[in-house]
């Protein structure tokens, strides 16, 4: 071996070992338990040794002297090791189950909660697969330490050290005639770990392919089949089908020849206890008792190190998956609570933001010295190209992300300064995509807050929405599926107003909500909108100008910057930005996209 992989090879174990050790620091509420389950292994592998003892004493003590009633009461013993056995067995089994489920509670726990603190940016980077992996998959992946039974290998030691204990006493050249086939084991144990190994890894990268293929495909199926892509994908799936099944055809070899290698080797042993003890029983050196004694107890001395090479593979998939879900664990909430945060007795609303710039990749500036100021219950529009960072700018409102330069403030007070509890309940944000729970819709309304029936109705009646509800097979009840798939896009944007509005909120943001509905919907929410804006302070994100005449100001957003602020009147008189969009949406009585038109860079 070089160095450098046997250094590698150090890095690697002394790595695990800080693993393990923080794997176990998720036993510690369980220390009792624990300890009872290893009190009963211990116990458990003194009663296996027991067994062959007594066909000894039964043998050489009793049935050799024909003593009838001797061998009855060696008999009835053995009876109750064997109970003895079951109980115990039952007992550690169930107790060390039990705290694996406890242990994957808590992990879950511990990581879905972990999820809920990161900031938002972390979501962007990372795929909802692959966290979703962490949770369920490597949870599973840990909890195998339990249920496989890896931990009870180190009571299976125990078992062998004794076997090899109690040999050594009753016959020490017997015993070392047994143990002579030992160095053989080694060698086709050495051989199957490796090989398994490799191949175990193999499966589990296929599986993981398998997955992550059918997800994708599934959750695409229409536009699989809109664009007959079925052929290609059923070919590609084919070969990661075959790829996952070789591995594990490969996988199933190394099992295929190892069991009964060892089963094998068990068997020379066996032979040569035989052969030897049986020479000395013939001489008279060795008790028949003994011979037999020594032929059970080598069958059960190579249950424990077989299970112990095959448990390995499990030992490395478990600190492979408890590795990735303490990176997960590990990485930091970069957008925090300050550890005392400002609390506002009362939020009036008033939004600012002074010269702020920001990027979500270093370097790559989204926005550039953004300034404006929303006074408490007036309203700002935002208008611009697609791209121009509208979203951004409520995104950093929300405190999804922290800027990089300048100031954003709510009532005066730097949003960083604030508890964000305090802050996102003081805002309703109406989202560009509306996002709908499992549940009803008056749950969807809700959101969890306990706002009684009847002003969840209002908030509804008040933004047009009650209607289509009632129209619904069982109204406010209706449950809504797979993420509201059965509403249209215009009902889900009702309801989403209709959230706000029950939610009651000093700070309303809208982003473009009017893109996608028909001329009697969209009469409909300017309606609901006006109800909506009443007394807050908003901000309008809008591609239809019709939407914002009536704001108190608006921006006009180009490449991250403001370029144009005033009144609807005063921004189509300075004939810039905005009047040239106006013109573009309003000729030919046609309305556009305000992302569509051409803007002057
Ligand atoms: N999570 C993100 N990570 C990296 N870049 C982003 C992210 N979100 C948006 N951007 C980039 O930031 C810029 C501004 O995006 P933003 O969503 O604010 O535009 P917008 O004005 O809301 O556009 P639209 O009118 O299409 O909604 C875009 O160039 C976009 O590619
Ligand atoms: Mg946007």
């Amino acid at each position: 071996m070089s160095t450098a992989a046997f250094t590698e090879d150090l890095v690697a174990k002394s790595y695990d070992r800080t693993l393990l050790r923080r794997l176990l620091t998720y036993l510690r509420p369980y220390q009792a338990a624990v300890a009872v389950s290893f009190l009963l292994i211990v116990v458990m592998a003194g009663l296996d040794l027991v067994g062959p003892y007594l066909t000894k004493v039964a043998i050489d003590r009793y049935i050799t002297k024909g003593d009838a009633p001797g061998l009855a009461r060696v008999a009835a013993l053995y009876l109750l090791t064997l109970l003895g056995a079951f109980a115990v067995r039952y007992g550690q089994v169930y107790i060390l189950q039990m705290t694996g489920q406890k242990v994957m509670l808590d992990m879950r726990r511990q990581i879905f909660g972990h999820l809920q603190r990161l900031h938002v940016g972390f979501f962007d980077r990372n795929p909802v697969g692959r966290l979703m992996t962490r949770v369920t998959t490597d949870v599973d992946a840990v909890n195998e330490l339990f249920t496989s039974g890896v931990v009870t290998v180190f009571g299976d030691l125990f078992t062998l050290l004794g076997i090899m204990g109690v040999m050594t006493a009753m016959n020490p050249k017997l015993a070392l005639v047994t143990f002579s086939v030992i160095p053989f084991f080694f060698v086709i144990t050495n051989w199957f770990r490796q090989g398994s190994r490799q191949s175990f890894r193999e499966v589990r990268k296929w599986v993981a392919r398998i997955n992550a293929f059918l997800q994708e495909n599934l959750t695409g199926m229409s536009v699989v089949q809109l664009f007959r892509r079925e052929g290609r994908n059923r070919d590609a799936f084919a070969a990661i089908n075959r790829a996952h099944a070789d591995a594990n055809v490969s996988q199933i070899f190394y099992y295929a020849v190892f069991y009964p290698a060892i089963d094998l080797l068990a068997a020379v042993a066996v032979a040569m206890i035989l052969l030897y003890g049986g020479a000395r029983v013939l001489a008279g050196t060795l008790t028949l008792g003994a011979l037999v004694a020594f032929v059970q107890y080598s069958e059960r001395f190579w249950r424990p190190i077989s299970d112990l090479s095959e448990k390995f593979n499990i030992l490395q998939a478990a600190m492979a998956s408890s590795e990735r879900i303490f990176t997960l664990l590990d990485s930091p909430a970069e957008v925090v609570s300050p550890p005392r945060p400002a609390l506002l007795a009362q939020v009036r609303g008033r939004v600012a933001f002074e010269d702020v710039s920001f990027a979500y990749v270093p370097s790559q500036w989204v926005l550039r010295d953004v300034d404006f100021t929303v006074e408490a219950g007036r309203s700002v529009a935002l208008v611009g190209a697609t791209g121009a960072g509208k979203t951004t700018i409520i995104s950093l409102l929300a405190r999804f992300y922290d800027v990089q330069a300048g100031r954003v403030s709510l009532d005066g007070i730097d949003v960083k300064d604030l508890d964000p509890a305090q802050l996102r309940s003081s805002l309703a944000l109406v989202l560009q995509d509306v996002h709908l729970f499992s549940g009803t819709i008056a749950s969807n309304i809700r959101l969890g807050s306990p706002i009684p029936d009847e002003k969840v109705r209002e908030a509804a009646r008040a933004v047009h929405a009650h209607r289509f509800i009632e129209a619904l097979p069982e109204g406010y009840q209706t449950e809504v599926r797979e993420r509201g798939a059965t509403l249209s896009v215009g009902q889900k944007q009702l309801l989403s107003f209709a959230r706000a509005l029950a939610h009651d909120p000093r700070v309303l943001i809208l982003d473009e909500a009017t893109s996608s509905v028909d001329t009697e919907t969209e009469a409909l929410i300017q309606d609901a909108l006006k109800v909506l804006l009443r007394g807050r302070t908003a901000i309008v994100i809008a591609h239809r100008l019709s939407t914002i005449q009536n704001v108190d100001e608006i921006l006009v957003m180009h490449k991250g910057r403001i370029r144009e602020r005033g009144t609807h009147q005063q921004l189509l008189a300075q004939r810039g930005i905005y009047w040239r969009l106006y013109q573009l949406q309003y000729k030919d009585q046609e309305v556009l996209a305000g992302g569509e038109a051409e803007l002057p860079a």
